[in-house]
């Protein structure tokens, strides 16, 4: 069974594929309206969402379909202890799709294993949001006519945000796409992604400072200092405000750079660049809705349901990352990928 647990899961023909499907629906919306009469969505979003959780389940509403949801864990079984292989068996015997959003870094790669319909990630830990990737590659390839060759810039914590890490494995499949990232040194980007940079040869920048690259950029990638994912809130605050673009700031950039943030943003835009027609944020929240309307559409085609593979394995536990969902739930396979753990990426000893 087909799943969407990380954008590799998509061949770059796919993706094009995909795309032409999301600029038909943006061209012909009313065509779509009856395309998913009859199917269920279940939306499990065990970490708050805005923009993933909404457009999800209007997307789903405007291919005719219907949804179900679960944005409070506290008010279902999970606050009674239940795991997620449970709820992931239980849910996905009343859904034909399910979304998933966990704090725990693969914990979609988990569901996957148990769910008897296709699941999608929306955001897994600090880990990987590729849907989120979707909306970003969909905004550009339409506001910037593709993605080859562009200079990207990626600001902020870049150790924390699952939206970069996607995003930066995703366009290091194009062609000629550099990178410039641009965070403290101590929310770089996290060593597995280093690793595989080099391993591509990828072109990339590391740097501290803003303001001297913004010249040199097509793409400029804000994100959000992750609180929430901070272990000590004094390193938090130690970094909180340490970029804020301006519409001050914003002379030295191109005229046709784009501004892109997946949102919320806290203060690290200021909405004095709100008004200029590079800020393309809004924008790209809305047509993130048109991207995840045509991956609903893929993933429902899925013509067969195979029982899941449900037997208990035991045994050591693979990874020391306490942030993976083996911790979390021991008794799930152990599954490895080039020397590293499949689910959350971290280094195998
Ligand atoms: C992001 C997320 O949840 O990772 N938001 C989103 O899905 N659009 C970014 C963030 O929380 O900073």
């Amino acid at each position: 069974m087909r799943h969407f647990i990380d954008f590799s899961d998509l061949t770059l023909e796919e993706w094009a594929a995909l795309y032409r499907k999301f600029d038909d629906i943006l061209r012909h919306p009313a065509g779509y309206r009856e395309r998913a009469r009859g199917h269920v969505l279940g939306a499990l979003f065990y970490e708050p969402s805005t923009r993933t959780s909404f457009s999800f389940q209007v997307a789903m509403h405007r291919l005719g379909g219907s949804v179900f949801a679960m944005s409070e864990p506290g008010s279902t079984s999970v606050a009674k202890g239940e795991s997620l292989k449970d709820t992931i068996i239980m849910c996905s015997g009343y859904a034909d799709i399910i979304v998933l959003r966990h704090p725990c870094e693969g914990a979609a790669l988990a569901a996957s294993l148990y769910a008897r319909t296709p699941v999608i990630n929306a955001g897994d830990g600090g880990h990987m949001h590729p849907t989120q990737t979707l909306t970003d590659l969909a905004t550009i390839t339409r506001l910037r006519g593709g993605i080859d060759g562009l200079n990207v810039g990626f600001c902020g914590d870049l150790k924390h945000g699952r939206t970069v890490h996607s995003l930066i494995r995703a366009l290091s499949r194009f062609p000629g796409v550099s990178f410039y990232l641009i965070s403290p040194r101590a929310l770089a980007i996290p060593g597995y992604l280093r690793a595989f940079l080099h391993a591509r040869g990828q072109r990339y920048v590391e740097v501290t400072g803003l303001d001297a690259t913004m010249s040199q950029l097509d793409v400029l990638y804000m994100t959000r200092i992750q609180r929430e994912r901070f272990p000590d809130p004094l390193e938090y605050e130690r970094h909180r405000g340490v970029y804020i673009l301006t519409a001050s700031k914003m002379r030295a950039a191109r005229p046709d750079m784009l501004v892109m943030h997946p949102l919320p943003r806290v203060d690290e835009i200021h909405p004095d660049v709100d008004g200029d027609p590079r800020a393309v944020y809004f924008e790209q929240a809305r047509l993130g809705m048109y991207i995840r309307m045509a991956l609903l559409l893929d993933l429902l085609s899925e013509p067969d349901r195979t029982p899941p593979d449900v037997a208990y394995r035991g045994g050591a536990r693979l990874c020391a990352n306490p942030h993976c969902i083996t911790a979390r739930e021991p008794h799930l396979p152990p599954l490895k990928k080039e020397g590293c753990c499949a689910y959350c990426d971290a280094w195998l000893p």
